[in-house]
């Protein structure tokens, strides 16, 4: 039994004393302790030694109490794990050396044993789970296959990422392939967290907005659906699609737990989307967290207003930003925890 249950009643929908909240990429940079470690290890070192990954995940925990801890990972060990070089170049991001350019490339990448090769994550998971000691739940969480593949055709981040939609247009048999090996191997990996141990998965689509509505159906929400489908009766499923807003009633759809959304839709429409009847998470704009402390817990409590306390996460509509300073933090979390209808 997990002593603070907020998430999870959340996410199932029951009515709670106050909503719960976490913030994407909520071990991060902002953190002095987060640089201490970096400044020793590097990215995948950092992921793939449990007891760095357990301290990074729990960081963000012990000095603000958050309602959720999310592991310390990255959405790019799934390529890694299907053979594709993946680095982390230091002031730059993701970097593949040898992206998937050509049909042929699509044949040479293997659905792999994920027990094996992602092991050092549920290890992770697993000194976690000690360290949180059941006090709050832990999300697990994968890129959406159109994210990943976003990075496996490109080679790195981009305004656009118009190799990776160039590929899609000219190579649909291919990309419709390689999709579904991601999408099978996501699935086999969220399956195995869950049996390591964590209680409620995240799929972030960060690029699911740089597609338009019907290319959004075929190349990203279909495998979405598939992993919701797969995971559903063993674990509740959290859908971040980062620019989708033109997606959310087809998502409301679905057997998702929750819709995570950005702040470039209000609430009063996500919730008319939604046609009110699924929790939603999000949507303060990470900027935001530059405001002043006493504008930004205004802010937040108008915020929840908006959406009700009810169904509902408190989050950032995308993950926090390297700049903000503690305090500015201190204030978003306190007013969620300090919130009265
Ligand atoms: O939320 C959390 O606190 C858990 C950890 C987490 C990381 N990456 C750690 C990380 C999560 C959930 C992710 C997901 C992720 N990774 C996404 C989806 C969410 C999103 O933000 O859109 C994406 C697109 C990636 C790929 C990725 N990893 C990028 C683009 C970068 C570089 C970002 C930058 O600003 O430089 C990373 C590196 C990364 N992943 C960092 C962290 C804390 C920063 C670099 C570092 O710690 O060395």
């Amino acid at each position: 039994m997990i002593k603070n249950d907020l998430f999870l009643r959340a996410l199932k929908g029951e009515n709670v004393e106050r909503p719960p909240v976490w913030m994407m990429r909520q071990a991060g940079r902002y953190l002095p302790e987060f640089m201490a470690i970096k400044e020793k290890y590097d990215f995948f070192t950092r992921c793939q030694t449990p007891e760095l990954a357990s301290e990074i995940t729990v960081q963000p925990i012990r000095r603000y109490r958050m309602d959720a801890a999310i592991l310390f990972s990255d959405i790019l060990v799934v390529p890694q794990a299907m053979n594709i070089e993946v680095q982390m170049k230091p002031n730059f991001g993701p970097y593949l050396p040898n992206p998937v350019r050509t049909p042929q490339d699509v044949e040479n990448i293997i659905v792999p044993d994920v027990t094996q090769a992602l092991d050092y994550v549920y290890n992770a998971i697993k000194a976690t789970k000690e360290l949180l000691n059941d006090d709050i739940p832990l999300i697990g969480f994968a890129g959406s296959p159109w994210t990943i593949l976003c990075y496996c055709v490109q080679g790195q981040g981009s305004k656009n990422f118009d190799k990776a939609k160039a590929f899609c247009f000219t190579n649909p048999v291919a990309a419709h392939k390689l999709l579904q090996k991601i999408t099978d191997t996501t699935i086999a990996y969220l399956k195995q967290k869950v049996k390591a141990g964590v209680n409620a998965v995240q799929v972030f689509d960060s690029w699911g907005g740089m597609l338009s509505p019907t290319d959004y159906k075929e190349f990203s929400w279909q495998y979405i659906n598939q992993i919701i489908e797969a995971l559903k009766d063993e674990i509740p499923v959290i859908a971040f699609g980062k620019g989708c807003w033109f997606a959310l009633n087809d998502m409301a759809n679905s057997n998702a737990s929750a819709l995570g959304v950005d702040w470039t839709i209000s609430p009063k429409v996500a919730r008319q989307l939604t046609n009110n009847k699924i929790t939603l998470q999000g949507n303060f704009d990470p900027s935001r967290l530059l405001s002043p402390p006493n504008v930004i817990k205004q802010m937040v409590t108008q915020m929840i207003n908006e959406f009700g306390k009810d169904k509902y996460i408190v989050n950032l509509g995308h993950g926090i930003l390297p700049n903000i300073p503690l305090k500015n933090v201190d204030a978003f979390i306190s007013a969620v925890k300090e919130y009265k209808e």
